[in-house]
């Protein structure tokens, strides 16, 4: 369905507005502090259901539904353990989503086949005040269409979805760049899903041990059942072919200045660049990942405007956020590594 996306800078009277459409039914986006996303009223099927249209999502992949206060939960899930209230106590509102049993409430287009609800109360104010005023639980996936990088800024929405939402509230960029870390507190042992900015570190600090699905950094066969629906579709593709390099700065630099192929670019740290011939772009200092994570999809979507054909990029680290980062790119490069 062709719709008329409006685009408004948010402030109290849009936010007023985008409530007023979430409770029609309506198609909402959001700044929150990862990305931005696409919001529909949770408990209605058929909005809900619009959200899979207007991103060309397959239909088997969840969606987080978000809250403003933790007393909304309680209608949303069959059970609240635990562990899920420390890591609620500790890091709501924040980049932080859980997975816990769903109550009976929960549409099937929301969690299909799963006996799971998503659940996440993010911080950035602006989703706080939309979400507040809404006075429902809202589904909200990154407002992207499927398979290319999430958004972190109104401009990059615009270019994905202009024609198949309703509204977009322009709250300037994510601060944080990355999706939410995904954690199942389901079973026995907690799961790390998706990693992000609550670091596994950071998790195993208020509940202990924790495991991480293998998904996280390996390939899973598009056939398979993976916990989580989401790991298995190509993700955070930008139309170049990307290649995730592992080595020093020295051997990244060298590395790089071998290639003679027209339209290949390195996609490097800022201390990579000064020595760099062939066309680069850089995404953080190398010490930094919080710049490199703010950076991430931001710098995907500019190679592309360039028309970069190939992309060798200089792996990130794998610990803390690097994590979340090193997760995205592999995507990004349909795992193809290259070790230096
Ligand atoms: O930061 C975020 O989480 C952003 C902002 C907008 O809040 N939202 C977001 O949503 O990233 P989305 O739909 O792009 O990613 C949701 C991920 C998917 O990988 C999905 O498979 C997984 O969470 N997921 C959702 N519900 C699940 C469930 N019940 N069990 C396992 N995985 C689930
Ligand atoms: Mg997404």
């Amino acid at each position: 369905m062709k719709r008329e996306t409006k685009v408004l800078k948010a402030d109290e009277e849009s936010i007023a507005y985008g409530a007023k459409l979430l409770r029609q039914g309506k198609l909402v986006v959001f700044p929150t502090e990862t990305v931005y996303g696409i919001g529909a009223n949770a408990l209605d099927t058929q909005a809900a259901k619009s959200i899979f249209t207007a991103k060309g999502r397959p239909a088997d992949n969840p969606l987080i539904v978000h809250i403003s206060d933790i007393s909304q939960i309680t209608p949303l899930v069959s059970d609240f353990p635990e562990k899920a209230r420390k890591l609620a106590k500790e890091f709501w509102p924040g980049p932080l989503t859980m997975i816990l049993p769903k109550s009976e409430s929960i549409p099937e287009v929301v969690s299909p086949g799963l006996s799971t609800v998503a659940i996440r109360l993010p911080s950035h104010p602006v989703a706080l005040a939309l979400l507040e005023q809404s006075g429902i639980p809202v589904v909200a996936p990154s407002a992207n269409r499927s398979g290319s990088p999430s958004p972190t800024t109104a401009e990059h929405v615009l270019s994905d979805l202009n024609g198949r939402v309703d509204l977009i509230l322009d709250g300037g960029d994510c601060n944080v760049g990355v999706e939410s870390t995904v954690i199942s507190l389901a079973n026995e042992i907690p799961m790390l899903l998706r990693p992000g900015a609550i670091t596994p570190e950071m998790i195993t600090e208020v509940i202990g041990e924790i495991s991480v699905n293998h998904a996280v950094l390996q390939e899973v066969d598009a056939n398979q059942k993976v916990m989580s629906p989401g790991m298995k579709y190509k993700h955070y593709a930008p139309k170049a072919e990307v290649h995730l390099v592992h080595g020093t700065t020295e051997e990244f630099v060298k590395f790089c200045n071998k290639q003679n192929e027209p339209n290949i670019w390195a996609m490097g740290f800022t201390e990579d660049l000064k020595e760099i011939k062939i066309p680069a772009i850089g995404y953080g200092k190398i010490d930094n990942e919080k710049e490199q994570a703010a950076e991430l999809f931001k710098v995907l979507r500019e190679l592309d405007s360039q028309g970069a054909k190939k992309v060798y990029v200089h792996a990130p680290s794998t610990t803390g956020l690097g994590l979340a980062i090193y997760n995205r790119l592999l995507r990004a490069a349909a795992f193809r590594r290259i070790y230096l």
